[in-house]
């Protein structure tokens, strides 16, 4: 069996998770790609360059690739890794789904997806999903790999290792940002499970068994925020690239949605997830259920 396992990693996180992923696989061939933009995104991030971003990831804008050299012209199974960024796949991640040559790779293919996130990856999951169906490629796994502290306190953690590209704790004080240690080793664990349903010939069954062993977990209150931000990231994504096209300063723009987005994500939505949670979540776990349901499959026979 020959497999392809490819990534883009800003601070290589996630090609960590991918090797871990990937170390149980035996008996088959791995080819190990890693891919960027032929204009490479700033790490670390400067402050406007990082919400300067957003439009193009939410609308989907493919940038120009760095030439990949792909050994064969088809694989038996695609490891795939990508980050979100702003509820939506990574520029470099867009680019390479839309990249003519990658979708006649995935035609016909099975694809497992690994997402190395903040927390939030429903709304990137569901673009992910499409593009890849969009290439008639056959996804038939996913493994989220998320970090754990809350909402609040991930976000400021992972600004501060994204500005100045050291994961650390801000000030001493704040939890460790990105993935944990434990749950990037832990990988490799799930990686066993594909080497299992690769050796029974059972690929079908890779995401019964990876929900199984704990490997994807949705959280009720992201799921809630999900729900909502698309939307409005995507209006800002419209106004930005329209008053550009108008030949309106986009900087000015980009820093009015980053204003919105400190203000929206430090100090509204605790108050709006309280509220929903007091209000509505004790009445709607119905729709939860399935809606959870629905992420764990999402593109999947079930
Ligand atoms: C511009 C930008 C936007 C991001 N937006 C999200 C997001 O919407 N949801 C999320 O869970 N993580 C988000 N992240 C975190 C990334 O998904 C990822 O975990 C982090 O950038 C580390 O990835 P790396 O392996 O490329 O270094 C964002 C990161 C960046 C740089």
């Amino acid at each position: 069996m020959k497999i392809l396992a490819i990534n883009f990693s800003q601070s290589g996180q996630l090609d960590e998770i991918i090797e871990n992923f990937i170390s149980p696989l035996n008996n088959v061939s791995i080819e190990r790609v890693k891919f960027n933009t032929s204009k490479q995104f700033d790490f670390p991030w400067t402050i406007p360059s990082f919400f300067d971003a957003m439009p193009e990831s939410v609308k989907e804008i493919p940038a120009p690739l760095k030439p990949i050299n792909f050994e064969s012209e088809k694989y038996d199974l695609i490891v795939f890794g990508y980050q979100p960024w702003f509820l939506s796949p990574s520029i470099p991640t867009t680019s390479l789904l839309k990249d003519p040559k990658f979708m006649e790779i995935m035609k016909d293919t099975p694809l497992v997806t690994i997402v190395g996130s903040r927390n939030m990856w429903l709304n990137s999951q569901e673009s992910v999903v499409r593009l890849i169906q969009q290439a008639n490629g056959k996804i038939i796994g996913n493994l989220p790999l998320i970090d754990k502290s809350s909402n609040i306190l991930s976000a400021a953690s992972i600004l501060h290792w994204m500005l100045t590209g050291r994961k650390e704790k801000k000030w001493g004080i704040f939890p460790m940002p990105g993935i944990s240690d434990e749950d990037i080793q832990g990988a490799s664990k799930f990686g066993k499970i594909l080497n299992n349903c690769i050796s029974k010939n059972t690929l079908d069954n890779f995401q019964n068994e990876l929900v199984a062993a704990n490997g994807l977990t949705i959280n009720t209150n992201i799921l809630f925020i999900e729900g909502r931000a698309k939307m409005i990231f995507n209006a800002w994504a419209t106004l930005i690239l329209k008053k550009e096209a108008q030949g309106k300063k986009r900087r000015f723009w980009v820093s009015f949605f980053k204003y919105y987005l400190i203000i929206a994500l430090f100090v509204v939505s605790p108050f709006v997830v309280l509220i929903y949670n007091v209000l509505v979540r004790p009445f709607t776990s119905k729709s939860i259920r399935e809606k959870k349901k629905k992420y764990t499959f999402l593109g999947m026979k079930v």
